[in-house]
């Protein structure tokens, strides 16, 4: 299991040394939530914020878009550094559109699936994307409580690409800690992002060394 801590959860006044401290602790990914107060109650950051925190790791940018438009933006999240985009596929921009756009910069696609949204309508796009995000909590604000009937739709979706023999990874995001990791990791689930988990823990390096754990 790949662990990508949300950044959502940090002290944005230290920002990119969040990040860093982040790096030092053993993410995989670093989980960029991008929220615009239209397509979720909530307004985190842009790109223009992004540049300035991208040297401070190396690791994977994965930008998640809570936006209305995505295709708009991504030029500006490309220019910024982002290595994985994923954007949803309720949003109000044409979903094959956006992903072109994406591969034309040579950055990794991904759609996202709100908790309603049934696993089945991404699988249209699958033979063109990189990643499925399965939202585990409605989008919008971190330390949700993690909604265990999102697990089936992982393990749809699992199924349908080794059915298809394709290489697109599945990702969970909310409310994801020790006790409900490893049920993940049994549906299928390839990233987890954690915010709070990490955060909130006392030391993020044990914290995210015991969510590898609890997968074994
Ligand atoms: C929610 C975000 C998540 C969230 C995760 O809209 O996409 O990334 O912040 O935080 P926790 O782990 O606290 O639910
Ligand atoms: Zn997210």
């Amino acid at each position: 299991m790949l662990i990508a801590p949300s950044l959502l959860s940090c002290d944005f006044s230290r920002f990119g040394e969040e990040i860093k401290r982040m790096d030092e602790a053993g993410a995989d990914y670093m989980h960029l939530d991008v929220m615009d107060g239209h397509f979720v109650p909530n307004i985190t950051f842009g790109a223009p914020v992004m540049k300035y925190v991208r040297s401070f790791s190396d690791k994977v940018f994965d930008v998640h878009l809570m936006i209305s438009e995505p295709l708009k933006y991504i030029d500006d999240f490309c220019d910024a550094g982002a290595d994985i985009i994923t954007f949803h596929i309720e949003s109000d921009s044409d979903a094959v559109k956006t992903i072109e756009k994406i591969k034309s910069r040579n950055v990794k696609a991904g759609l996202v699936i709100k908790p309603k949204t049934p696993a089945q309508s991404v699988f249209p796009y699958l033979d063109m994307i990189d990643m499925v995000l399965v939202m585990t909590v409605e989008p919008g604000f971190g330390g949700q409580s993690f909604m265990a009937d999102m697990l089936p739709k992982a393990e749809a979706l699992k199924a349908e690409i080794n059915k298809r023999n394709l290489d697109v990874i599945i990702e969970a995001d909310g409310g994801i800690g020790e006790k409900n990791i490893a049920d993940c990791a049994k549906a299928g689930v390839d990233v987890a992002v954690a915010g709070t988990a990490v955060f909130k823990a006392d030391d993020p390096k044990k914290a995210i060394a015991l969510l590898k754990e609890k997968c074994k």
